[in-house]
């Protein structure tokens, strides 16, 4: 008997040694077996193409292989995750899920690059359906760019994610530009939708556009010589260190910048979080030039699904650094509203004590923080109350370049 003859035909082409592969695609079937049966010869010099003209089922988790070297995957077409929710859970809560959907696991020269056209290149995550039903459990992560030397992420367009997006742990030499994270709602649910994570050394974040529910950009423990610029962030929590330090665990984090931000209805503008009791340094950490709503910075971060805070004997906290936030512009949300990511009571960013007027809160361990400043610090609240901040000062010796204490904001002289 004889299959349909578009099943294996298999379009190439072949360049001085470079190789193209254009992705078969097959109505109505899941389309990752049949391209990860042909990855295999594309791993070194070659073109992986999902067409434009196609909307490809990657209806089951597709890996590459590792080891590539000098590969571009050009997403010209749309790619479409199943759209019900208990097909993936069943794949994400199996043994053999590879950790994304998406998932690169090593090598060198790799460009992951979308499309220009506006109604091409998307990815869509099919998210709407989780966020309105609160669906927590077993959630996908999407795409996980591991250990890539010199890798490129551009144009990308992503869908309505069910919740985490990039992540580039591992990876050295990383250019993102020029991508989109589209995880708008609908409804008026706000769920948990992580955009870019970094955790790894040399890399440049430029010209993204990213409407979201989570942290805007996180950059985790091993993270080295990190650059984020130029970019907008909508609807998420903010521009995030952390959260370093989980479980006593040991958190490195040297030479980020991060600057010129639109942060626009966010929860916090700059964030760092550390666990009671972590261990470890962060350093030399600067947000610079943020158009925002707020600013956080806690050393003492506990997950709100358990359980109350703990009340940490621990002298241990992972260790702050020369951080400085230089020049913050705009207002604070003070006129009560409902943000949505609350799943707990009292909210799981709930600070006691806090009004919603601060402009900055620094929650900080006794000698474990030094050289923590804010500067050119200017925000307004709605109401048009004071403006307050939340400081402890024998928690931070130097002048943070506001009185440090529990009240209204008053700029000394590191503030100017
Ligand atoms: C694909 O790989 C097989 C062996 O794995 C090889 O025999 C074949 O020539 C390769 N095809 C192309 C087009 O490179
Ligand atoms: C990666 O690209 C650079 C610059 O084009 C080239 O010099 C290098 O040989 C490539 N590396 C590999 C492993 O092919
Ligand atoms: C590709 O996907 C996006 C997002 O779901 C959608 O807006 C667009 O219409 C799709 N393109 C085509 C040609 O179906
Ligand atoms: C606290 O830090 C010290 C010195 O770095 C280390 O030896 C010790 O193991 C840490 N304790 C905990 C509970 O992590
Ligand atoms: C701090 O980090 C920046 C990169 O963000 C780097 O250019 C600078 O040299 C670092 N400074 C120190 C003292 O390490
Ligand atoms: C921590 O201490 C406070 C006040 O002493 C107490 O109310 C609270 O229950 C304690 N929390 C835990 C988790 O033990
Ligand atoms: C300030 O910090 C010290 C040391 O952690 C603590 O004992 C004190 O209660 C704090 N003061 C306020 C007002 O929170």
């Amino acid at each position: 008997m004889q299959l349909p003859l578009t099943l294996f035909l298999v379009h190439l082409t072949c360049v001085h040694g470079w190789k193209t592969l254009r992705v078969p695609h097959a109505e109505g079937r899941d389309d990752t077996p049949t391209l990860t049966a042909l990855l295999h010869n594309f791993t070194m010099d070659s073109t992986i193409l999902f067409e434009e003209g196609h909307i490809y089922n990657i209806w089951t988790p597709l890996a590459f292989p590792s080891g590539l070297q000098n590969v571009e995957i050009r997403i010209e077409g749309n790619l479409t995750y199943p759209d019900d929710i208990t097909t993936v859970q069943g794949i994400v809560g199996s043994s053999s899920f590879p950790g994304a959907w998406f998932s690169f696991n090593g090598g060198t020269n790799v460009t992951l690059r979308g499309s220009r056209k506006p109604n091409w290149g998307w990815v869509d995550g099919h998210g709407q359906a989780w966020w309105d039903v609160n669906e927590q459990t077993n959630r996908p992560h999407g795409w996980s760019f591991k250990k890539i030397t010199n890798g490129v992420i551009r144009d990308m367009k992503i869908w309505k994610p069910v919740a985490w997006n990039f992540a580039t742990s591992g990876s050295v030499n990383l250019h993102a530009f020029n991508n989109r994270i589209s995880a708008l709602s609908d409804t008026d649910v706000r769920p948990f939708r992580l955009s870019f994570s970094a955790g790894g050394t040399n890399m440049l974040f430029e010209d993204n556009f990213i409407q979201n529910g989570d942290d805007c950009l996180t950059i985790g423990s091993g993270a080295k010589n990190i650059h984020f610029r130029n970019s907008y962030c909508e609807g998420g929590h903010g521009l995030s260190i952390g959260s370093l330090g989980k479980g006593g665990s040991v958190a490195d984090v040297q030479d980020v910048l991060i600057e010129n931000v639109i942060m626009r209805s966010t929860l916090y503008g700059a964030r760092f979080k550390s666990w009671t009791g972590g261990n470890g340094l962060a350093r030399n950490i600067t947000w610079r030039n943020i158009a925002l709503e707020d600013i956080y910075i806690t050393q003492n971060y506990w997950d709100q699904g358990v359980g109350p805070k703990t009340n940490s004997s621990s002298i241990n906290n992972t260790r702050v650094q020369d951080f400085l936030f230089d020049g913050f512009f705009g207002t604070i949300r003070d006129i009560p509203y409902v943000e949505g990511s609350c799943v707990t009571d009292p909210c799981w960013y709930a600070v006691p004590g806090a009004t919603g007027k601060e402009v900055a809160i620094l929650d900080l361990y006794p000698d474990t923080a030094s050289n923590v400043i804010a500067k050119d610090i200017f925000a307004r609240t709605q109401t048009g109350s004071a403006v307050a901040v939340m400081c402890n000062s024998t928690t931070v010796t130097n002048d943070v370049g506001f009185k440090c204490w529990n009240g209204p904001f008053v700029r000394t002289s590191a503030g100017f």
